[in-house]
């Protein structure tokens, strides 16, 4: 199961309505677009993006259940691509895009792949094995003590990547790490397991994931792309989980607000009620941003 967060504040944004066609550019497990798609009844039409080729097989299978499968056509690839992707599905009068980034708690809890520093898995975090060739071991017993503390440092903000990264190198040349159990302890242990908020190993584990996926390009020119082929009028919707994905989706919205070619809709982020977070503890450290093409 996996709860969309800032459900309703996204759709108050978008403002759906009957007919009208919408791009979700992250299907997961089609919480959004599924939400989404009850507006746009009975015509309205949503592409939606899924770049797991597990995951978009269970999106397929879930839809055909339900009456909305003449309205959500899913695809299986990345929203880096739907510029290309509209235009061969020749799908047009685009009133809104919704970005909902990340994973799925299906990928922590199913995927298997080794995003959760809480799981024994090996260490993978390709969201699409079959498109991208390097995995997270690869990078863990392959790269430089540089590489990897450049990685840890303009992925996840680490600030003890030094320490981290001596610590990598120094273990793999007895053995090479091979699950995320291995890489959370030996992260906990090189950081003597200072007293935070956070467990130890979530920026290592994010800045691993980022790289290996290269999330942070994947939006800079998904976001770009979104506001091509939308409407006049439209509306793009992004909610994001780290300070490093919201750098990138200001950095956008400002300048296509400089070049008079959007106004923003949220001046600050938008976040979860205290309420949503105590029902949906993951959706803390969400920021939702919106604007409209002008
Ligand atoms: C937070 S989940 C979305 C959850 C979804 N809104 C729901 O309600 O179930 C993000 C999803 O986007 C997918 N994803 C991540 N990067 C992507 C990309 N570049 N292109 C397309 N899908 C991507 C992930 O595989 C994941 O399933």
């Amino acid at each position: 199961m996996h709860t969309p967060v800032l459900l309703q504040e996204s759709l108050s944004f978008l403002e759906p309505k009957k007919n009208e066609n919408f791009i979700d550019a992250t299907f997961g497990l089609g919480g959004f677009s599924l939400a989404l798609c009850q507006y746009l009844m009975p015509n309205g039409k949503i592409l939606a993006f899924e770049w797991d080729p597990y995951l978009f097989k269970l999106g397929v299978a879930k839809l055909q259940n339900t009456i909305m499968n003449k309205n959500i056509k899913i695809v299986n690839k990345n929203f880096r691509q739907i510029k290309n992707i509209v235009k061969k599905e020749n799908f047009t009068h685009i009133k809104g895009v919704i970005f909902d980034l990340g994973i799925s708690n299906w990928h922590y809890q199913n995927a298997k792949r080794g995003f959760s520093f809480q799981k024994d898995e090996p260490l993978d975090m390709r969201i699409n094995p079959q498109e991208i060739k390097i995995t997270a071991f690869d990078v863990i017993n392959y790269s430089s003590f540089e590489k990897l503390v450049e990685i840890f440092q303009e992925y996840g903000e680490e600030r003890d990547s030094k320490k981290i990264a001596k610590a990598i190198v120094s273990q793999r040349k007895n053995k090479k790490i091979e699950t995320s159990k291995e890489l959370a302890e030996l992260i906990v242990a090189a950081k003597k397991n200072k007293r935070k908020k956070i467990h130890p190993a979530t920026q290592v584990f994010m800045a691993l994931r980022s790289f290996v996926n290269q999330e942070l390009v994947n939006l800079e020119v998904g976001l770009k792309s979104a506001y091509d082929v939308l409407d006049k009028g439209g509306r793009i919707v992004v909610i994001s989980f780290n300070g490093l994905e919201d750098r990138v989706i200001k950095k956008v919205f400002k300048t296509l607000k400089y070049e008079k070619k959007a106004k923003i809709m949220t001046k600050n982020a938008v976040k979860p009620t205290k309420n949503e977070i105590l029902n949906n503890p993951k959706a803390r450290s969400a920021k939702l941003r919106a604007i409209m093409k002008t």
